[in-house]
């Protein structure tokens, strides 16, 4: 089977060099592609005049839409205005990763975030989806649980939120200042764990259902998958629990329902194994990130998309950190990261082959037009933290400016 990253860095060798470089067979275009490839016409021919398409857009498929919680999906159901959302954002062949979206009625943790588990859902993300690949682009669901980010005022019946464990998240400073509270969560039973990871392969059945290329497990930035994935969060001592492989042991039986459900060159993940968001941190984030990768090859999923450290500062300059190496080299597939770039960090840490993409969340909600504006080095337009997940409909994520024609 060919991935993503042999494709894009066929493209990028082909840029590079101005000769491709496939067998026959390959340039007939009779390799065995991952379906949503076929759908986007990559195989329709896979020859000189097509590998020369995919050169000349290469750098477009290097810029990913990071998944960007938008808090506007009133009653969980995804807003017509979100067409407009992400079609601004569409390029043909870019890949876009939809915002956090709640596997079931418990997975919520903010305000009017979407979800994927109910009819109504998939049939409100179903334009939006068309929207996104009538220009021509890929479009990933992100599944999400939040667990204990999260508080009585967003679970069923007002019940406690479930988590990996009982500890509660003390209140944590939002952007605007303002602080945000959690409830005590209730550590879910070993008995419990099957319905959640089943949540999650029922929630990749529904997004495929609406449309939807593929999805990206959110097992990052400190919600359900890390909260059983990091030491500073799990205090389980069932087989959940203690070891690393305990630890991990959640997140890779949801890969495996999601793929034996959906097919695994239809799934992606994205891992913060150096994050310590919402009190979930780890005394060993290497050995945790590689450990990952290395059982997420034995499944061959499309993507691993990693959050790269905190920054460096070296000669007053904030540089990326580039901790994500080891698990880089290790894992077999497309490697996506995020966290911190611009334009020229982007291009340096492709060219030098540490990822094959790059995904930008605060540029990109800024800038709908980001691929363009990176291809002219124009200068880029400023996000308002203070429009960020509020309620309205446009203000803030669909009234940012294009470049002038
Ligand atoms: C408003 C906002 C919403 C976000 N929502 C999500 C989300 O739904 N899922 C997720 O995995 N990350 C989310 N993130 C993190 C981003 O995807 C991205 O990793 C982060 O902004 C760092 O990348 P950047 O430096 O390019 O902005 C969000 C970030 C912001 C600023």
């Amino acid at each position: 089977m060919l991935n993503l990253s042999r494709i894009y860095a066929k493209s990028r060798q082909t840029a590079e060099n101005a000769k491709p470089n496939l067998t026959a067979n390959e340039s007939r275009g009779d390799r065995k592609l991952p379906l949503f490839m076929v759908n986007h016409g990559f195989t329709k021919s896979f020859g000189l005049a097509k590998l020369r398409d995919l050169a000349e857009e290469a750098r477009v498929r290097e810029i990913v839409l990071a998944p960007l919680t938008r808090s506007r999906s009133y009653g969980n159901v995804p807003q017509v205005h979100a067409i407009l959302y992400y079609s601004q954002r569409t390029t043909k062949g870019g890949l876009l990763i939809a915002e956090a979206t709640g596997v079931s009625d418990t997975a919520q943790g903010y305000p009017n975030t979407p979800g994927i588990w109910t009819k109504e859902q998939v049939e409100a993300w179903k334009p939006i989806v068309k929207a996104v690949h009538d220009k021509g682009g890929i479009f990933f669901c992100q599944i999400s649980h939040a667990g204990r980010v999260s508080n009585y005022d967003y679970q069923p019946n007002g019940q406690a939120p479930i988590s990996s464990t009982h500890k509660m998240i003390p209140p944590q400073k939002q952007l605007d200042d303002t602080m945000i509270e959690f409830s005590p969560p209730r550590c879910l039973t070993i008995e419990e764990i099957p319905l959640i990871i089943n949540d999650f392969k029922l929630a990749a059945r529904n997004a495929i259902e609406a449309g939807f290329d593929g999805v990206e497990i959110h097992g990052a930035h400190g919600y359900i998958i890390e909260q059983f994935m990091k030491d500073s969060a799990n205090d389980r001592t069932d087989e959940y629990g203690g070891s690393l492989e305990n630890r991990c042991r959640f997140a890779l039986e949801i890969v495996k329902a999601v793929i034996d459900e959906i097919g695994a060159e239809r799934v992606g993940i994205r891992l913060s194994p150096f994050a310590d968001y919402m009190e979930c941190w780890d005394s060993n984030p290497e050995e945790l990130g590689l450990y990952m990768v290395q059982s997420l090859n034995k499944y061959g999923i499309l993507y691993c998309h990693m959050i790269e450290g905190r920054m460096l500062i070296v000669d007053e300059r904030r540089q990326i950190p580039h901790h994500l190496l080891p698990m880089r080299k290790a894992f077999n597939g497309t490697f996506i990261v995020a966290r911190g770039f611009d334009r020229d960090e982007g291009n340096k840490a492709v060219a030098e082959g540490y990822t094959d993409l790059v995904a930008y969340g605060r540029l990109f909600l800024a800038n709908p037009d980001l691929p363009r504006r990176f291809e002219l080095n124009s200068p880029l337009n400023k996000y308002n933290k203070f429009t960020l997940y509020i309620a309205d409909p446009i203000v803030g994520y669909t009234d940012y400016p294009f470049l002038e024609d």
